[in-house]
């Protein structure tokens, strides 16, 4: 990094200007106070509304952090992203989208409904993200399966730290007729592999990696992986392949953002997945990974300031024109 700087290389160089710009945003988007907490899960209704939190990581490594950027939330829908791009660098997407479609449904994120084929939409909704869930190493014990992904999340985040929220976990598994209801529809319908272990257990998983908690400073660097073609750009550790990299980002950017995905992709034009827990990660291809942290969502469940931020930020001038 210091030879880069040297030599005036960086993705980013004027990075305190760049970063002061990003701050002054930030500061403008904590005076929007629409938007609700969610409340279908009892752990998440218990957010502080007020937290607002920013994290930047560069592909070159260059990192900022403000705000409640400490700030440890579950990371709910975000896990569909990681564990999308894990299991298609694992697998191969081939094989992955053999069981799960590319097209965004228009629907809710929890609807229950397949495509044409019979198959679910995409990995960003519920019935995509648990049937991708299922692949993670199809036919081992649970507890394997869950090392395993925790260990690429390590890889994705250089060993910065994921925990797991038990508490969430189980909140979530006890109000989750509607995942059932999903998943038992899908079985009928015959979406999952052969092979999968009981319902109940890959929910349990489903449930577990919604359940994940990093705060803004480890998803930025996450979501930097992803900028930076599935390398690290702290360890320069490879963490998802190129292939499985580049097809997220597609995903995310056609389907990352609910039913805002057609509008967020119009105005802003970048891969974004959100979280009913208010994170949102951004990626700036080549450039940074970016996350956004707060609770209030709006009506599409996207977190309201960071849908702001992202909106206000490409109307003034693009990501990396600052
Ligand atoms: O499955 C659920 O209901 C949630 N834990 C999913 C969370 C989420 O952020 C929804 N996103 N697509």
């Amino acid at each position: 990094l210091v030879l880069e700087i040297l030599r005036g290389n960086l993705c980013i160089p004027e990075w305190p200007r760049f970063t002061s710009k990003m701050t002054e945003l930030f500061e403008e988007c904590r005076k929007i106070t629409d938007g609700q907490v969610a409340s279908y899960i009892p752990q998440l209704a218990r957010a502080d509304p007020n937290l607002w939190g920013m994290s930047i990581c560069s592909v070159d490594g260059q990192r900022y952090h403000y705000g409640d950027s400490k700030a440890e939330f579950c990371i709910q829908s975000l896990s569909k992203t990681f564990n999308y791009a894990i299991v298609a660098t694992d697998i191969g997407a081939d094989k992955l989208h053999g069981y799960v479609g590319h097209e965004p449904s228009g629907r809710l994120f929890n609807e229950i409904c397949l495509d044409a084929q019979g198959k679910p939409h995409n990995p960003m909704i519920n019935s995509g993200a648990i049937v991708t869930s299922s692949l993670i190493r199809l036919g081992r014990p649970l507890s394997d399966r869950f090392d395993f992904i925790i260990s690429e999340y390590r890889k994705l985040s250089g060993g910065l730290h994921v925990g797991f929220n038990n508490a969430t976990f189980l909140s979530e598994r006890d109000t989750a007729d509607r995942n059932y209801a999903i998943s038992h529809y899908m079985k009928e319908y015959s979406c999952f592999p052969k092979g999968i272990a009981s319902l109940r257990e890959e929910l349990d998983l489903y449930f577990q990696l919604c359940s994940l908690e990093c705060c803004c400073e480890t998803l930025s660097v996450m979501a930097a992986t992803l900028a930076n073609g599935g390398i690290n750009p702290l360890t320069q550790q490879r963490a998802i392949s190129a292939q499985a990299c580049r097809d997220v980002l597609s995903l995310m950017y056609s389907c990352g953002m609910y039913d805002l995905s057609g509008k967020f992709a119009f105005q802003v034009g970048l891969p974004a997945k959100s979280g009913v827990s208010g994170g949102m990660i951004v990626v700036v291809p080549n450039v940074m990974g970016m996350c956004l942290f707060s609770p209030r969502l709006d009506k599409t469940g996207n977190s309201t300031r960071g849908v702001s931020f992202c909106m206000v930020k490409t109307r003034i001038g693009s990501f990396h024109n600052y």
